[in-house]
């Protein structure tokens, strides 16, 4: 049994890297596969056979998506498709991540996978349609929607708390508190995908750190457990113009896998907080 990993230069493709996975390996970074390309997407299918797929490869600009679309929609839903049809031909297996960006943010309670979802910006909406492609060519799929992912590498591309601890020398940041997800510890995210893959379920699933919080609270809590005396201001969106709009509200929660949950977020900062610290 071989699981190929896509997108493997990313943070979460990093974090199955790391992980006990019980079976080889076929880390593919983008300089080995771009998945924009059909044809190599079917080549290295052929040439590794692997017996699972994970499609961590993402275009996850979502600010700089607004500017090029193209190439979000090239990465983020071609890219999906392609995976799909060459994985499909030889009945294999698809893991796909999405979002919790499919979603408007106008809900007043958690997202299962049976909500209806309206994606606010380029990203969201590739996203979405990545999704549909993988739905579409390959019914052995899990697609797995996740929220506000970190992990604690920081040669990996950047992430919330790891900008926020950099931020930490200026001794006060301003945070937008009026936007709530659900922070998602990459090792978190991969155990669950784990067991997931383990059922042979197929279908959508939301797969994210347990409960939710607002991004001002989950910097205060993360300065906290750093030990850093930082002044956090609250601010609202509204004084935080970005390019892309981002759902108010994205709190994520599973009907699909009850069985299958992530850990409570505030338990994956914990652990994100210590190792930073033992790594010193
Ligand atoms: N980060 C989040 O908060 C979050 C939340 C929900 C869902 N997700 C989803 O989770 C997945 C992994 O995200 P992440 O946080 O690990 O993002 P990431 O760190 O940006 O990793 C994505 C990886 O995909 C690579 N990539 C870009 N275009 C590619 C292509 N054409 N072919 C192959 N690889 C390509 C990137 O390479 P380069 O860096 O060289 O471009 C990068 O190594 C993505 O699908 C993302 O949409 C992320």
């Amino acid at each position: 049994m071989s699981i190929m990993i896509t997108g493997s230069g990313g943070q979460l493709g990093l974090a199955f890297q790391q992980a006990d996975l019980q079976s080889g390996k076929i880390p593919l970074p983008i300089s080995q596969l771009d998945v924009t390309s059909l044809a190599d997407v079917r080549q290295v299918i052929e040439a590794f056979s692997p017996s699972l797929v994970i499609n961590c490869a993402g275009y996850t600009k979502v600010d700089q998506a607004e500017n090029e679309p193209d190439l979000a929609w090239r990465v983020n839903a071609v890219g999906p498709r392609n995976m799909a049809i060459a994985t499909a031909e030889r009945a294999i297996p698809l893991v796909h991540i999405s979002t919790d960006y499919v979603f408007d943010g106008r809900a007043e309670r958690p997202y299962h996978e049976f909500d209806s979802t309206g994606p606010l910006s380029v990203y969201g909406r590739s996203k979405l349609a990545g999704e549909h492609a993988v739905v579409t060519h390959n019914p052995r799929h899990y697609i797995v929607r996740t929220a506000w992912l970190y992990h604690h590498e920081p040669g990996q591309s950047s992430n919330f708390p790891l900008t926020m601890l950099r931020l930490a020398v200026h001794g006060q940041v301003r945070v937008v508190s009026d936007q709530y997800g659900s922070p998602t510890y990459a090792p978190h995210l991969v155990e669950a995908v784990k067991a997931l893959v383990g059922t042979g379920a197929f279908g959508t699933y939301h797969l994210a750190g347990s409960g939710g919080t607002s991004w001002y609270e989950l910097t205060r809590r993360l300065y906290a457990h750093m030990d850093l005396a930082v002044t956090v201001t609250p601010v609202a969106t509204t004084e935080f113009i970005r390019p892309a709009k981002r759902p108010r509200y994205s709190i994520l929660r599973t009907i699909q896998s009850p069985e299958i949950t992530l850990p409570p977020w505030e338990e994956g900062l914990l652990q994100f907080t210590a190792r930073l610290k033992n790594e010193g």
